[in-house]
């Protein structure tokens, strides 16, 4: 199929899979011979040429710290405004609302540390088994000050988090409930609004990792009620930060450990030292790119209809965010299917996850798998002599390789797929893994 015409079956939304490609200029390269094949996404995305343009851009004419008496201080105060304003339209929430970081392990450090602050012997924090380890460790380092981690089980059969367990293990004593929005390893997209509702219930805190879902879905703090929610930009297309949300009555009310000087207004005094500016400049053209993404799947729309000048129903920015999802889903939903039933042809493998298609609203296009006589590491190496890029090991998500007992087996191979990758790169991934196989 030519690569503009990957339209979805269940959607009368189509990506302009040539335009989108052509964004992307690490997607052209070739290695040994052979086009790179990027299903490296769970461990990072590629970046649109304009995210290079802004962080270069940045550097060669503003790089500055923030709050000085001239120009390009100036500029950088109000590129960052920018970038957290877009970042607030991403999330659904308030610029001030929006807190950027490092990356999402140490934002979630610095605010178990706060949390953590407010608690004592007896107080309880539910984790999951299911999750990566840095909405796992930064909560359980807290069981220094007497905290009591519930840790939930997940299914093994379908890797599906055992929402009665879940249920039964918050309390009266629960103070915060950490849960991943879909699995880094497995690909499980967990219910996260009945979490939220469960913890809310019982006076808890929710704190929500949606570093894996933010290239796969849309997230909407407000709809969700959440009162912290975790991602990475250089997840969904954007450079290497970690951004929290968190509700303004909370980052007003915790107190972070920080110096001084730094003031008690929010989100500064969350923001530690100088961030990384031209990133932050970087997430501003990421947030650009989903944008006309949005805008250029709802103009297709429009131009499809007979008359030509029906008006797209993109009038913001937050809008064409979500047009962009509702396009990008359908489209990574048949891509997996035939990466799933390829896969599960293959002799001597074993899918992880959900495998059924019926079930597939509850993961993403996110896969790992074993193949028996060959570890991980053989099989991501072989491929990637052939110009796939993949991943093997446990990809941090250590109690559940630890839970299915293949951590010390040398975890799965992961194999990620994104809106940018094609019908094709998944057919020839196939053919390559079975010639590897044999
Ligand atoms: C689900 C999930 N949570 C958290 C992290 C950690 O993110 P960061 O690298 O931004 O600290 C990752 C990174 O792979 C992840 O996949």
């Amino acid at each position: 199929m030519p690569l503009a015409e990957q339209t979805s079956s269940s959607s009368s939304t189509a990506l302009d899979l040539t335009w989108i490609r052509s964004q992307f200029p690490a997607l052209a390269q070739t290695i040994n011979g052979h086009p790179a094949v990027f299903l490296d996404g769970p461990g990072g995305t590629q970046v649109p040429q304009r995210v290079i343009d802004a962080i270069s851009d940045y550097l060669a004419r503003n790089n500055a710290n923030t709050g000085g008496g001239y120009q390009t201080s100036r500029n950088t105060d109000r590129m960052i405004a920018e970038a957290r304003s877009a970042m607030a339209d991403f999330l659904n929430c308030d610029a001030d609302e929006v807190v950027f970081g490092a990356n999402m392990t140490s934002l979630t450090y610095a605010m178990s540390r706060a949390i953590g602050r407010e608690l004592g012997p007896g107080d309880e924090i539910v984790l999951t088994l299911l999750d990566h380890d840095a909405n796992f460790s930064p909560w359980k380092a807290l069981e220094e000050k007497g905290v009591i981690i519930r840790a939930v089980k997940f299914n093994e059969e379908d890797c599906m988090l055992d929402m009665d367990d879940l249920a039964s293990k918050i309390g009266k004593r629960t103070r915060l409930v950490a849960v991943g929005y879909a699995s880094n390893a497995v690909g499980t997209i967990n219910n996260v609004a009945e979490v939220v509702r469960l913890a809310r219930q019982a006076g808890a805190l929710s704190y929500i990792d949606a570093v894996h879902y933010a290239p796969h879905g849309p997230i909407d703090v407000r709809a969700l009620d959440c009162d912290f929610l975790v991602c990475s930009t250089y997840k969904f297309f954007g450079p290497h930060m970690g951004v929290l949300y968190g509700k303004r009555e909370h980052l007003k009310a915790l107190r972070p450990y920080k110096v001084r000087p730094n003031t008690d207004n929010i989100p500064n005094c969350w923001e530690w030292g100088t961030l990384n500016h031209e990133c932050i400049a970087g997430i501003k053209a990421c947030v650009d790119y989903w944008e006309e993404l949005g805008c250029r799947v709802e103009t297709g729309l429009a131009a499809s209809l007979q008359e030509g000048r029906a008006k797209p129903a993109v009038t913001t920015r937050r809008a064409a965010i979500l047009a962009a999802h509702e396009a990008i889903h359908p489209c990574e939903r048949r891509l997996m299917e035939k990466m799933i039933a390829g896969l599960l042809a293959i002799p001597g493998l074993k899918l992880y996850g959900i495998g059924e298609p019926r079930r597939f609203e509850h993961r993403c296009a996110t896969t790992v798998v074993r193949i028996e006589g060959h570890t991980p590491l053989e099989l991501a190496t072989k491929l990637g002599e052939r110009g796939f890029f993949t991943w093997d090991g446990n990809y941090y998500a250590l109690n559940l390789t630890e839970q299915l007992d293949v951590e010390r087996l040398g975890g799965f191979l992961r194999i990620g797929l994104v809106h940018y990758n094609t019908m094709e790169e998944v057919e020839r991934l196939l053919a390559a893994l079975r010639e590897i196989v044999g």
